[in-house]
């Protein structure tokens, strides 16, 4: 109980996997990271980053909660993204969604839920805003994977808004954010195309001269 020894047992096996087939590869490691990329995820034990775009380590830089938020309050995220941008000089921000999201089930019914109902609001804001398009569907999982869609869409909105953002397309840094989604069901990425790379590509109410 106070010792997990079979992680500790596949942790060895998985290093020396690794080292079999590239000796110096934590060595390499272990003197400086050099990701091009920033994952913003959902914490889901299904949707781990690395595998599911079939990267080592070193290669993806990552943050995760419950359903992927950027919220402009959160300095665990803000921390993330600015030391991503500003020190790693990351080229892509891909912030992605699962379908089937339990936050986004969550934040869709009318129960209470504890302390996570206050994350939950966040959601709940982006179900008011589309509320019309979703109530239009009749199917229960189908209104729960569009708004998984449309809260992929709202967070590239939000990570874009970020003055960190905003502050490294001003200074000439080439960065794109994306918007993908995942589904559990078969394991492919669907890329949601809302991809922006500039300011001029934002609402003017966030846009900073
Ligand atoms: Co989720």
């Amino acid at each position: 109980m106070r010792i997990l020894k079979n992680l500790f047992e596949k942790n060895r096996k998985w290093a020396r996997r690794i080292k079999e087939s590239d000796p110096d590869f934590f060595a390499r490691l272990s003197k400086q990271q050099n990701p091009e990329y920033l994952w913003i995820g959902c914490s889901d034990s299904r949707v781990p980053a690395n595998e599911i775009v079939d990267m080592l380590p070193g290669e993806i830089f990552v943050h995760r909660n419950i359903a992927n938020l950027v919220i402009h309050t959160d300095l665990n995220c803000l921390s993330v993204i600015q030391y991503a941008v500003d020190v790693l000089k990351i080229k892509h921000i891909i912030v992605c969604g699962h379908y089937g999201c339990g936050g986004i089930q969550a934040a869709m019914d009318d129960k209470e839920h504890g302390l996570i109902d206050n994350w939950l609001q966040n959601i709940k804001e982006v179900y008011r805003y589309n509320q019309v398009r979703i109530d239009a569907l009749q199917n229960e999982q189908e209104k729960i994977n569009l708004l998984c869609e449309l809260n992929v869409v709202e967070q590239v909105a939000n990570t874009c808004h970020t003055t960190i953002v905003q502050r490294a397309w001003k200074s000439g840094q080439e960065l794109a954010v994306h918007g993908w989604i995942y589904s559990i069901e078969d394991g492919i990425l669907k890329d949601l195309n809302v991809c922006v790379t500039n300011p001029d590509e934002i609402s003017q109410t966030h846009r900073i001269k």
